[in-house]
């Protein structure tokens, strides 16, 4: 089965085909530039970038791929979370891919394909536990199958991707400021600052990492930050959200008996210090860390196109009246089984 996947739920359009598991090709057009003019994510900005790059992006897919659209089995798109206009532009783009080439649509779940890409690098092991953390999201979740997924926790106000740019933009460094420090931190003293792990005095597995983000940002505006002193507040950053996720990590851990793998993916899951301390969380409890690998941590179409091909060759699909789901929103429950081997003429996975 080869099932196209298509990605806009954000600032980047991705597209990309699986084949049986693997990459065909991929492509992908990153707005960063253009959003860090303004140091965040312009929604309208985004949508009419979509716009502007998606077909162009899918006749260079083609090119790559050396085949022609008719070859598709699926067209699986991001249905959400994300932003409205930016999930429109791909959720249309599809759905006349899927009228005009007759082919099946499946809308994706954005996190669940942020966690699911791991499978492309390693054998997905469930029952499992993940944890998705981008500039948008904070997610903790349980993982039964590619098609049971449940949320367990999430982040009340901001993303620990939002402190990090927000934070960064506030030092004067670029948007996105998440990658930048990382590197800083790298070359400064974790213990220099005090600052607040967020939200951890209460039963749940949620975050809130606005308190976080108010903190640091009065502590930098009291700060000079000469001879690596921004080095070791960045450090110091990092090491707050390290471990604020690993205290809540460790706490699903507990909850949930006999799990031993640990997903973790999203754009700051690319994050060296948050890596290595969940990584040792892992190996402590004798378990382990099944991280996306950093090319595959920011949004990409890749993940899109396994995703709708892990549930796709199991027969999920959607019809064409398929939702959009924005972000805060609640994902409906309505993929429909249908007897996939009618679809592509053979069995697939399993
Ligand atoms: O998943 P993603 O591409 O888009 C969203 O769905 O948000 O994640 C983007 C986020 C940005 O906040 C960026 O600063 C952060 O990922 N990021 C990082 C790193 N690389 C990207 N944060 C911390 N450390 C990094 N190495
Ligand atoms: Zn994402």
């Amino acid at each position: 089965m080869i099932c196209l996947g298509i990605e806009t739920s954000c600032d980047d359009t991705g597209l990309a085909l699986v084949e049986d598991g693997r990459v065909i090709a991929a492509v992908l057009a990153s707005q960063a530039d253009v959003h860090a003019l303004f140091g965040g994510v312009v929604p309208e900005l985004a949508s009419r970038e979509h716009l502007r790059f998606i077909g162009p992006l899918f006749d260079a897919l083609m090119e790559r791929a050396s085949m022609g659209p008719e070859r598709i089995d699926l067209i699986a798109v991001t249905r959400g979370p994300g932003l409205g206009g930016s999930l429109l532009v791909g959720s249309a783009f599809a759905k006349t891919l899927a009228l005009s080439l007759r082919k099946p649509l499946l809308g994706v779940n954005h996190l669940h394909a942020h966690l699911l890409a791991c499978g492309l690098v390693e054998e997905l092991v469930f029952p499992g536990l993940g944890l998705v953390v981008s500039g948008g999201h904070t997610e903790l979740y349980r993982l039964d199958a590619p098609d049971r997924i449940l949320r367990l926790g999430r982040t009340l106000d901001d993303a620990a991707g939002e402190v990090f740019d927000k934070v960064g933009n506030f030092c004067g460094l670029s948007y996105p400021a998440g990658k930048q420090i990382d590197e800083l931190a790298n070359r400064g003293n974790p213990h220099a600052f005090e600052l607040p792990l967020p939200y951890l005095k209460n039963e749940n597995l949620d975050f809130s990492f606005s308190g976080l983000k108010t903190a640091a940002i009065n502590l930098a505006s009291g700060l000079d930050f000469g001879d690596g002193g921004l080095e070791s507040f960045c450090a110091s950053l990092n090491r707050a959200i390290a471990e604020t996720l690993a205290i809540k990590a460790r706490r699903a851990l507990e909850l949930a008996d006999g799990i031993s793998a640990f997903y973790l993916a999203g754009g700051v899951a690319a994050n060296s210090m948050i890596r290595a301390r969940l990584q040792k969380l892992m190996a402590g409890r004798g378990g382990r860390l099944i991280a996306a690998p950093p090319r595959l941590c920011m949004d990409n179409g890749v993940m899109t196109a396994y995703t709708g091909w892990l549930l796709g060759s199991n027969g999920w699909r959607h019809e064409l009246d398929l939702e959009i789901v924005q972000r805060g929103r609640r994902m409906p429950d309505d993929m429909k089984q249908t007897d996939f081997k009618k679809d592509t003429g053979r069995k697939v996975n399993g």
